[in-house]
């Protein structure tokens, strides 16, 4: 199967496949063709880098000219994971990859038919997330099926990913260093290792409007076709209050409403309400691998109007925040 896979990889074709964060669309990271149909089949905007898949430590100095002595230290003790670093990009890595920047985005994911993948076609595996652009990301088969199907040659099928979120994305360098996307390596780990850490100011606020460090920051990705609201808030019960009162509002206005919530939160909501439970909201690891499942399910029911909760922004919560911000395009409701 493997096997199958890397030739077609080989020779220029576009194969999806399992990685522990979601699902990625991938081609020979060094022909440009290949990487090229990859933007064609998600309808990705060209001035957006793709990330490239690596299976040895050999490989990254083969996509990047030099690695900072700190992000190399990095690397060794979180890869493989969901990590993602940004280096020089060597000529070997055709521009089309980063979308012309100077730099490329790598990483070495932590699941076996990634690397098994990778290490049959015997270079770096070029992959954005399998989605359609502007779509959730897949963290299943079916999920890429639904927005690839006929633009692509291969779907891996190896069930549900662990974790359900993207990498983490940061620029490492020796005095200073940012994080572009939060992910599944929190900021807490990031700044154990690194000492100063900074959060990029788009990341949370959504209001930013400087030059993006990261192209992707611009796009208002993970979005459900239905308006979305977030709800916010230290206090629990506040929250929860303004969650019901939010949602009884939109139902007596004759709006369909869904809603995306914890366990607690679901027990105190009215019936006729489209539901998605995601998990205790203490779990929020659990959390995070339903998330984008729960968005599409709730997306196919057709409803005007999603009430989304917010989760606490410690460890992978901020990730969660992140996707369910850029998800509503940064309707947020602070109880
Ligand atoms: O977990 C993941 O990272 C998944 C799996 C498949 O590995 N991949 C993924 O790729 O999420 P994608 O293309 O959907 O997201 C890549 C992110 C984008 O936000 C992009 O802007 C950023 O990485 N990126 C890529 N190259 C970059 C570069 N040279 N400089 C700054 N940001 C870059
Ligand atoms: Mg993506």
């Amino acid at each position: 199967m493997l096997q199958e896979a890397a030739a077609v990889l080989k020779s220029g074709g576009l194969v999806a496949f399992p990685t522990e964060t979601v699902y990625g669309l991938g081609a020979d990271a060094f022909n440009e063709d290949a990487v090229l149909k990859i933007f064609a089949a998600k309808k990705r905007p060209p001035d957006n880098p793709v990330i490239v898949h690596i299976s040895s430590m050999g490989m990254l100095d083969e996509v990047s000219t030099s690695v900072p002595q700190k992000a190399e230290k990095l690397v060794r003790e979180l890869w493989p994971g969901p990590l993602t670093i940004v280096v020089p990009r060597s000529r070997k890595v055709p521009p089309a990859v980063s979308a012309g920047l100077e730099t490329v985005a790598v990483r070495m994911p932590a699941h076996n038919v990634a690397l098994g993948l990778i290490n049959r076609l015997g270079s770096p595996i070029a992959a954005p997330s399998a989605n359609l652009s502007g779509r959730p990301s897949p963290t299943n088969a079916m999920e890429v099926y639904e927005d690839l199907n006929g633009s692509i040659d291969v779907i891996i099928d190896a069930g549900e990913t662990f974790i359900g979120v993207e990498s983490t994305v940061i620029q490492v360098s020796e005095n200073k260093s940012v994080i572009l996307r939060p992910g599944p390596i929190p900021l807490e780990i990031l700044r154990k290792h690194l000492g100063e850490v900074e959060v990029h100011p788009s990341i949370l606020s959504g209001g930013f409007e400087g030059v993006p460090a990261s192209p992707g920051m611009k796009y208002r990705h993970y979005a459900p076709r239905a308006d979305m609201i977030v709800v916010e808030g230290d206090d629990y019960e506040r929250k929860t209050t303004r969650i019901v009162e939010t949602v009884e509002e939109y139902l007596k206005s004759g709006l369909r409403v869904g809603c995306l919530v914890s366990e607690e939160t679901a027990r105190r909501l009215p019936k006729r309400v489209m539901l998605e439970v995601l998990a205790p909201r203490a779990r929020l690891n659990l959390v995070a691998r339903r998330l984008y499942s729960a968005l599409r399910r709730l997306d196919r029911m057709n409803p005007d109007i999603i009430v989304a909760e917010g989760f606490p922004e410690q460890g992978i919560g901020m990730a969660i925040q992140n996707r369910l911000r850029k998800a509503a395009g940064y309707r947020v409701l602070k109880a």
